[in-house]
């Protein structure tokens, strides 16, 4: 890719971070997407989950499954006190010590700022014992702009780095722009379903539907993982840079032997530069899509991303372009890995 392509990966990413979607909210998300994959599909449709389905159309009468999960992690407002402030509970794995002194914002647009019970806190501050601040005096101005059930997200603020960028919902906006470019190329004998899934954050929901709906020969889905290069921290082989990820295991799912041998053998022939991924925690919609219906071949294509589930979230572009030529690669493969 040149540096024209680069910059315009770059855009779409940032557009694309900067949509409004967490978990069981992703109809913005999916509408932007919507618009950017139509041109290189056949068919779209969405489901009652939020899942949404594309499909370019191939001949050999297999289907590949190929996924990204449109949501990000949110707060559910659940509470709101006679002062205003709002209390929340986590959708999706929210980690407390980087949702202190937030800007978050809610899907109508209303921004916040959180902070917490100074007076109870001896230590690190519990998610109990947060709040929002959305600047109302009193319950009712508050209940004017933000109702209870409504979910906020952290406010993207998308960080050019060159070669890398930081932003909340990398995790896994970024992959959706991958599949997005991998759909604008690919060449498949095969139907190519492109699916946006739903509520992966909470547990691989929409991911799970969609297998079963789709029901596919192959799976291969696209998140981030954790870049153990960071100054001390859990020794795991992932890095950044070091191109996308073969993963072995998470807590989601073992890649089969015949799928991990296929996954090298496409990126040795193709001569794109791969690492492999053993995630100590943590799933994917992989994990989903391996034991649906019958049981099925699947692989799960990473990312190495620092700081996720924050707002700083850090990735590297090289991989991301690397990522599409191995996904397009696999894609088009005449024989599979299944059986
Ligand atoms: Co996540
Ligand atoms: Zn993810």
């Amino acid at each position: 890719m040149n540096s024209e392509n680069i910059n315009g990966f770059k855009a779409l990413v940032r557009e694309l971070t900067e949509v409004y979607g967490p978990t069981g909210r992703e109809t913005k998300a999916a509408a932007l997407l919507k618009k950017h994959i139509a041109p290189y599909v056949d068919e779209i449709r969405t489901d009652a989950l939020g899942n949404l389905i594309c499909v370019k159309r191939g001949s050999s009468g297999k289907r590949i499954m190929l996924s990204a999960h449109m949501d990000q992690i949110g707060l559910i407002v659940l509470d709101i006190d006679e002062k205003g402030f709002l209390r929340f509970a986590p959708v999706g794995g929210i980690d407390p010590e980087v949702t202190v002194c937030r800007e978050v914002v809610f899907e109508n647009g209303v921004r916040g700022v959180t902070y917490y019970e100074e007076e109870k806190v001896k230590d690190k501050p519990k998610l109990t014992q947060m709040f929002i601040d959305i600047g109302c005096k009193t319950r009712e101005e508050a209940e004017a702009h933000v109702s209870i059930g409504d979910i906020c997200t952290y406010a993207p603020h998308f960080i050019d780095m060159g070669s890398r960028i930081a932003c909340g919902a990398l995790d896994d906006r970024i992959c959706c722009a991958i599949l997005v470019e991998v759909m604008k190329r690919i060449d498949s004998p095969h139907d190519v379903y492109a699916v946006f899934t739903s509520q992966e954050e909470v547990g691989l929901r929409g991911g799970a539907a969609a297998a079963y709906s789709v029901d596919p020969d192959f799976g291969i889905n696209l998140d981030v993982t954790a870049s153990a290069d960071t100054p001390e921290c859990e020794k795991m082989p992932m890095a950044m840079g070091m191109g996308p990820t073969i993963k072995y295991m998470d807590r989601s799912a073992v890649i089969t032997k015949p799928v991990i041998d296929f996954m090298h053998k496409v990126a040795d022939e193709r001569g794109i530069k791969v690492q492999n991924e053993i995630l100590r925690y943590g799933g994917t919609d992989a994990g989903a899509v391996q034991p649906m219906r019958g049981g099925k071949a699947a692989c799960c294509v990473s990312i190495a991303t620092r700081y996720i589930h924050s707002p700083v979230e850090l990735a590297d572009i090289g991989d991301c372009l690397a990522a599409i030529d191995f996904v397009a690669a696999m894609a088009e493969e005449k024989e599979l890995p299944i059986g």
